[in-house]
């Protein structure tokens, strides 16, 4: 990954330059980095801020070989592949939630975002989407709670080009790794390892609706198993957990 680099000082959001290019037939592993997004954004159109000079904010470009179905699985690879690069460079403890977020000590410190296009003609691809707090120092008064970074974690300032480069490197690796032998049990153990939320009381909000339950599991293709007060088990596939205390 990252032979072919894109790279701006400001852009609107690299996943639409990502996916324009994809469009027009960029191999896969191509990569558009960003020092400051004007328009980043998160899931569900929420806005992604950054600080110009102090985060990663990258996309890739895939074409998976997996099945379409299995197309979830990604970025629950891509954070399992991010922790273990941030934790060789760092002496931090990673941990995940559901579905892709990256959190220190419970704080919030990157998100990751796909977005698939599926065609008939041009053939399927993905964006990937990684934004990393590493140098910030500061957040807006509505999330200082519950984001942090790198460098509010460990008082250190990283190397943003090192760090990517690791990443990337670890990437590739688990992402040939998949399309090879297709193990996606691994990667949801794998990821499960670092998730501090099953067997806890949780809620989630998803399309409006609250859902209180307790987090069972999380199943092969990524979805969470929850048990609601009536015993019953729902399968949800994307939504905003917080855990009960
Ligand atoms: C989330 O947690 O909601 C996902 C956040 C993803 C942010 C990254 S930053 C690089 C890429 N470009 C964007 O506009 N968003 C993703």
């Amino acid at each position: 990954f990252g032979k072919r680099i894109f790279f701006f000082k400001s852009i609107k959001s690299t996943m639409d330059y990502a996916k324009k290019i994809a469009e027009r037939d960029e191999p896969e592993g191509t990569v558009i980095i960003a020092d400051y997004q004007s328009h980043g954004r998160g899931r569900f159109g929420r806005i992604w801020k950054s600080e110009p000079g102090k985060n990663i904010l990258m996309s890739i470009i895939l074409r998976p070989t997996i099945p379409l179905e299995k197309f979830s699985i990604l970025p629950f690879l891509f954070s399992v592949s991010v922790a273990e690069a941030i934790e060789k460079n760092t002496n931090l403890k990673i941990t995940t939630k559901w579905p892709n977020d990256l959190l220190i000590n419970n704080r919030k410190f990157c998100g990751i975002l796909m977005e698939a296009s599926i065609t008939a003609d041009k053939g399927d691809f993905v964006i990937l989407g990684i934004g990393i707090n590493v140098n910030q120092s500061e957040f807006p008064k509505e999330i200082q709670d519950y984001a942090t970074s790198l460098y509010l974690s460990t008082g250190k300032v990283y190397d943003r080009a090192e760090l990517t480069k690791d990443i990337l490197r670890q990437i590739e690796v688990d992402y040939e790794k998949l399309n090879k032998d297709r193990d996606f049990k691994s990667v949801i153990e794998r990821w499960k390892k670092r998730c501090t939320m099953l067997g806890q009381k949780i809620t989630v909000i998803q399309s409006g609706k609250t859902i209180t339950g307790k987090a069972i599991d999380i199943d092969e293709t990524g979805f969470l198993l929850l048990e609601d007060e009536t015993s019953k088990i729902i399968k949800l596939s994307s939504g905003d957990v917080t855990v009960v205390k």
